[in-house]
């Protein structure tokens, strides 16, 4: 049996694996709460946002301590910009002693939007063009071909440095007078880092920057700084409350 391995905040991760879950048969698993090394498998496979030109805090961690005997292929996506995100995942992989096949990229919907807002018609097109994209990538994937990223150009030093940042992001949120104090965001961080105090949404100091509660609030009531933004964004294709799950 394959293993799908996924990290998602708004979606698009999850609805990468469930498109490779159609042509492959597989049980796809929420990396922050598996707990197993993936050697029950005949075959792993990853599916991650690029974060800051590598990976989310949590796909990053799992990588080092997965079977070192089992096949992995990973599937990035993201919203702009590879920059050699998929070499660095491929070394950081193959540094870890994984048995790495393959690292693909797909263009998705962008979700690290604090500051700016995806036009309608831009965004439109993406989403509508995406599955054709998804569907070439889990070609590759169900003929096994071996993918392994051709530049050699990373931001590693950029990477570790916004990483190091990120905790920040939590920091700089806060909850407006739309908040009905629901808790969902409580519930959604991967990290722990949102809780009551005082009957008000208070965030920590963890922040791994997934933007999760940001972009999944219905009140739209977390706010960054004082940017006041409505866009928000979810990935359409798949039920929101299905994040998070193992399918
Ligand atoms: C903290 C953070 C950093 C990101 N960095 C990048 C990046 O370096 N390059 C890029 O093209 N997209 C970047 N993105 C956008 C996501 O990779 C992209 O929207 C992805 O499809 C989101 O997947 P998800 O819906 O499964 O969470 C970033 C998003 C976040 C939240």
């Amino acid at each position: 049996m394959t293993g799908i391995l996924y990290f998602s905040s708004t979606g698009n991760s999850l609805y990468i694996s469930k498109c490779i879950q159609e042509k492959i048969k597989s049980k796809i698993f929420y990396i922050p709460t598996y707990n197993g090394d993936g050697s029950e498998f005949d075959r792993i496979i990853i599916v991650s946002p690029i974060y800051s030109f590598g990976l989310p805090y949590h796909v990053y961690n799992i990588i080092p301590t997965l079977s070192k005997h089992t096949p992995v292929e990973i599937v990035l996506n993201y919203g702009g910009m590879i920059s050699g995100a998929d070499y660095f995942t491929y070394m950081h992989a193959k540094n870890s002693g994984l048995n790495i096949r393959a690292v693909y990229t797909i263009k998705m919907p962008e979700n690290f939007t604090l500051s700016y807002t995806v036009p309608k018609f831009y965004l439109n097109s993406i989403l509508k063009s995406a599955p054709k994209r998804i569907k070439k990538v889990v070609n590759f994937i169900d003929n096994n071909t071996v993918n392994i990223p051709k530049s050699k150009k990373t931001k590693d030093k950029v990477y570790f440095k916004n990483k190091s940042n990120w905790y920040k992001i939590g920091q700089d949120f806060h909850v407006n007078e739309s908040c009905i104090s629901c808790g969902k965001c409580i519930s959604l961080c991967p990290i722990n880092n949102i809780s009551f105090s005082n009957n008000k949404i208070v965030f920590g100091d963890k922040c791994v920057a997934c933007l999760g509660c940001y972009q999944r609030c219905k009140q739209k009531a977390i706010q960054y700084k004082d940017k006041k933004k409505s866009f928000r964004y979810i990935n359409p294709y798949i039920n929101e409350n299905d994040i998070g799950k193992n399918i």
